[in-house]
């Protein structure tokens, strides 16, 4: 395992992981049998997770991205986000399952969930890998999460420090800044 000096401790290891994403894929495998079941991914920080879970899910499944920017001035409210790059199809009459790295404020899904439930999709769901329940601005409905953790910052499976540390395998808390 990589030892990375600004980690202060590991929070999840890579088997950890697998063994929870299993779990999370055999039950999203059985709610969604026999439904036409597209997972979309925010990019970037759930790339890592969504073609890990994607492998495990044993019922046929279509993915696609988009991202998002926030806007941070003054003039906005906290947690204003737009599209920056939308999905490249329609989502009409599917079942969709947003797939996320983290939520922290659950403000970029609130944003999200409202934005794609106007375009017809049979039902929108959420899976997150991680839950940082304790940051919460806005109740959004999570049906399923790998891992609930602390209010403390955390890199690795594709989360990131200023874009580093995405491609650890591990999930780590970082040592507080000095
Ligand atoms: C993270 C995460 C969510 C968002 C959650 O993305 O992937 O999209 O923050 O935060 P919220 O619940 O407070 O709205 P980030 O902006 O770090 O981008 P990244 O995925 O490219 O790292």
């Amino acid at each position: 395992m990589t030892t990375v000096p600004e980690l202060e401790r590991v929070l999840f290891t890579k088997q950890q992981i697998a063994a929870r994403i299993k779990e999370v894929a055999a039950e999203i495998s059985d709610r969604y049998a026999g439904k036409d079941l597209k997972l979309v991914g925010v990019l970037k920080g759930s790339v890592f997770f969504l073609t890990a879970l994607a492998r495990e899910i044993t019922i046929p499944v279509k993915i696609d991205f988009l991202s998002l920017s926030s806007f941070t001035n003054m003039a906005r409210s906290p947690g204003y986000v737009r599209i920056a790059k939308d999905l490249d199809e329609g989502i009409e009459g599917e079942d969709v399952l947003i797939v996320e790295d983290i939520v922290d404020t659950g403000l970029t899904l609130r944003y999200l969930l409202q934005t794609l439930a106007g375009r017809g999709p049979n039902s929108i769901g959420i899976v997150t890998l991680l839950d940082r329940t304790e940051r919460r601005l806005a109740q959004v409905p999570v049906e399923y999460r790998c891992f609930e953790i602390p209010d403390r910052f955390v890199v690795g499976f594709g989360l990131d420090y200023k874009q580093h540390y995405r491609n650890l395998e591990y999930i780590a808390v970082m040592k507080p800044e000095k």
